[in-house]
């Protein structure tokens, strides 16, 4: 049966992709909502956008969107919303970034869609239904040795946190073939979901960086767990997501972060 949700997420994020590509380089408005977490005009235009294009579909369906207060709908059903993912590459015309729209139903995520406006790549999944990049079926690489492993990761904005995750980049370094910090955790995913990179880690996450990236890897024959290969949730606070196959070698090297 045909989902009633792919063509309403896919017009939200093409609609709002189209204007976060007219935006890059004017910019009206940058704030910060902490020392070095910035927020644009187009993340909050984004947003708008795609809640609008959803809400006028499903009225009844919950929001949770990193630039506004959650709102809650008696379906069952939650669209988790960040309308720039990668927003200081943005701000900086720095061409990585995204918009990231997935769907929960029961705790789960049931679709999940990045779209990135400056290569006009979509990704998108369906649970059980496999993933996609521009319609194409995409697969996770088969990389299975550390020493092959392109791997990416991310640094979350808080610099007090309790792990800094810089222990783990200076392990994964001395181990694999190189790691990259692009600076957009939701296509960080895809690029492991479509075999770019073989693996991505990352700490303090939040749910909507994360919620239609695990469903494009996991539909793409990948693995997303936290740090020790136990059972994730996009609330969780780590994220490991590999091909599978070099994914207990990633949790070996994890376990070596520093527990202070
Ligand atoms: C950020 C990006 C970045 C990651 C940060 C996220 P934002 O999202 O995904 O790659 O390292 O932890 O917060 O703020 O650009 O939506
Ligand atoms: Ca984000
Ligand atoms: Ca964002």
């Amino acid at each position: 049966m045909k989902s009633p949700f792919k063509s309403v997420a896919i017009d939200a994020a093409l609609r709002s992709g189209a204007l976060i590509k007219k935006s890059v380089g004017k910019t009206k408005k940058i704030s910060h909502k902490g020392r070095i977490n910035l927020v644009t005009d187009v993340d909050k235009a984004s947003e708008r956008i795609i809640i609008k294009t959803i809400l006028k579909a499903f009225p009844d369906h919950s929001i949770l969107s990193e630039e506004s207060r959650p709102t809650h709908g008696e379906s069952g059903y939650k669209w988790i919303i960040d309308p720039i993912d990668g927003t200081t590459n943005f701000a900086r015309q720095f061409p990585f970034f995204c918009n990231s729209i997935g769907l929960e139903k029961g705790g789960e995520i049931i679709l999940g869609i990045v779209y990135d406006p400056m290569r006009d790549e979509l990704f998108f999944a369906e649970k059980g239904k496999g993933a996609y990049l521009n319609n194409k079926r995409i697969r996770v690489s088969t990389v299975k040795q550390m020493t092959d492993a392109f791997l990416t990761t991310g640094f979350a904005y808080g610099r007090n946190r309790m792990r800094d995750n810089v222990d783990n980049f200076r392990n994964f370094l001395m181990r694999a073939l190189a790691v990259r910090r692009p600076g957009s955790a939701a296509l960080d995913f895809c690029y492991v979901a479509c075999g770019r990179f073989d693996g991505f880690w990352e700490l303090y996450l939040h749910p909507w960086d994360c919620a239609a990236g695990i469903l494009i890897v996991k539909e793409a024959g990948g693995k997303v767990t936290r740090f020790d290969g136990t059972a994730y949730s996009h609330y969780d606070t780590e994220v490991l997501a590999s091909n599978g196959l070099i994914h207990a070698k990633m949790a070996k090297v994890l376990s070596r972060q520093k527990k202070n």
